[in-house]
């Protein structure tokens, strides 16, 4: 039995409240993470865990390098930075889209010049336009993508669909959905080895409480 933490990361904010709420529900108790201030490691004793906050990419850097056993992604991030992971549980959670969007009544797919997408997922807008045998011109936008074809710098986005609220509110509409997006437990291969029963005890635990209505 190794006594060291299990140590998990959570992507801050939504997933990291949503992995609370499911490692309350398992009976662990998370106080320390309610009152964590500005603390980025908070133990939780009573599971022999301890969870480490950080950016959903950071999340996979720090699983892929074994300084971490285990984390709590989206989907999103794991497509885009294609990592060599072991994706244990789809956690159900977190849920939204990839969506291809344009502005309202746009004709994207009409003419034969090569569009210009707009994206935060550069590798993941790539990938659609591959399998579609369709060449594109990328261009990486940080944030508010939303505003790529508003401002005439793109015909269309590759983003985050949750609500829709972003895309209706601007005058944008899908065209097409890319891919299904939900939170994962992932987890080192290492770590997989040596801690085998600890982390299959906990996945156990995990899967018997979450709904299975996820989609891939
Ligand atoms: C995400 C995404 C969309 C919006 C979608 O952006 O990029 O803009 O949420 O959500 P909705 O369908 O519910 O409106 P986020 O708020 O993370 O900010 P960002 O655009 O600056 O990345």
């Amino acid at each position: 039995m190794n006594h060291k933490p299990l140590r998990i990361a959570l992507t801050k904010g939504r997933l990291e409240k949503d992995t609370v709420k499911l490692l309350e529900s398992l009976g662990y108790d998370c106080t320390s993470v309610h009152e964590k201030g500005r603390k980025l490691i908070l133990p939780i004793p009573d599971g022999n865990l301890e969870v480490v906050l950080a950016k959903a990419a950071d999340v996979i850097t720090y699983v892929e390098h074994g300084v971490c056993d285990m984390g709590v992604v989206g989907k999103d991030t794991l497509m885009e930075m294609n990592g060599k992971l072991f994706e244990l549980v789809n956690l159900g959670f977190g849920k939204c889209k990839f969506a291809l969007a344009t502005k309202k009544d746009y004709p994207f797919y009409d003419g034969f010049g090569v569009k210009t997408i707009a994206s935060k997922y550069p590798n993941v807008t790539k990938a659609f336009f591959e399998q579609k045998h369709m060449d594109v011109d990328i261009i990486k936008i940080e944030g508010s993508v939303e505003l790529a074809p508003l401002l005439g710098l793109a015909d269309g986005i590759v983003d985050i669909v949750e609500t829709g609220t972003t895309l209706k509110e601007n005058g944008l509409e899908v065209v097409e959905d890319v891919a299904q997006i939900s939170a994962r437990l992932i987890v080192n291969t290492v770590s997989l080895k040596m801690r085998q029963k600890e982390i299959e005890d906990l996945v156990k635990k995990i899967e018997e409480k979450i709904n299975y209505d996820k989609a891939d």
